[in-house]
């Protein structure tokens, strides 16, 4: 089967619920055509939009920007599985830059929440990436080798098929960030993979891995070129849906020519 190629996008805290159905109802007008045996299209909104989401996605998949580990109780603030599966959910992110860094959150917390949404039949995209010190030291490797281990510690090889990955390395996300030379994104996406096949087998060789960091229209297509990477994750060039649309189309035939037809 040939490997599906995965674009979303993360709107973090921008949209509110009436701007994220205009965009979605745009978004799907302008996508509706595109083969979807051969592409996973997703939109993260708010958790506040995900229900008014739902109603109008089309044929765009929805994820939330986070998950609590457990189904309910005294967890201020979090939002459950069980919640996220009745507004329609998809996929979950997990470990995001901005969860990490800002919020805290831990390795050992992203594979709670992986284990989580793998056993409420979720997508978890695992977003793992060293950051500007980390990479200085010379220790992005390592990094991204901890992340992936820790994060994913107790997948099974059968459901390693149902992971995302995507590489974001923190020095090169949102306003401030400088996008990864494609070179380097080449380089730590074969770590990626390496360490994905090491832990599960040819498995690990199917796993979509996106990369994500200030994708933009110009550097989207040398990327799309990498051998490892599957798909982008893609912040604010993807909040104007004919923006999104663009890198869209200039890059499904990228992966169409590396995944062959399906
Ligand atoms: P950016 O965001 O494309 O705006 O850099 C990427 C992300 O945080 O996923």
């Amino acid at each position: 089967m040939a490997k599906m190629c995965c674009l979303g996008s993360n709107n973090k805290m921008t949209m509110t619920i009436r701007e994220t159905v205009d965009y979605l109802r745009a978004l799907d007008f302008l996508t509706a055509q595109l083969p979807r045996e051969s592409l996973r299209l997703f939109f993260i909104p708010s958790f506040t939009a995900l229900s008014a989401a739902s109603a109008c996605a089309g044929g765009i998949d929805l994820g939330a920007q986070n998950m609590c580990w457990e189904e309910r109780g005294q967890f201020t603030g979090e939002v459950s599985p069980l919640m996220l599966r009745e507004v329609g959910v998809s996929i979950v992110e997990i470990g995001h830059s901005e969860r990490r860094h800002i919020f805290g959150e831990t390795d050992e917390m992203a594979n709670r929440k992986v284990l989580c949404a793998l056993s409420h039949g979720f997508t978890p995209l695992l977003c793992v990436g060293e950051t500007a010190e980390q990479r200085a030291c010379g220790i992005a490797d390592e990094i991204l080798r901890i992340q992936l281990i820790r994060g994913l510690r107790g997948v099974s090889a059968a459901d390693a098929g149902r992971l995302v990955v995507a590489y974001e390395p923190v020095w090169a996300i949102g306003a401030g960030g400088t996008p990864a030379a494609p070179d380097y994104a080449g380089e730590k996406h074969a770590v990626l993979r390496q360490t994905l096949c090491a832990l599960f087998g040819p498995a690990g060789a199917e796993i979509p891995l996106l990369y994500g960091g200030s994708v933009n229209l110009e550097n989207c297509g040398p990327l799309a070129l990498l051998p490892e990477v599957d798909g982008l994750f893609i912040g604010r060039s993807a909040w104007e849906p004919a923006g999104f649309y663009r890198i869209i189309q200039t890059v499904l035939p990228i992966f169409k020519i590396k995944n062959g037809p399906c």
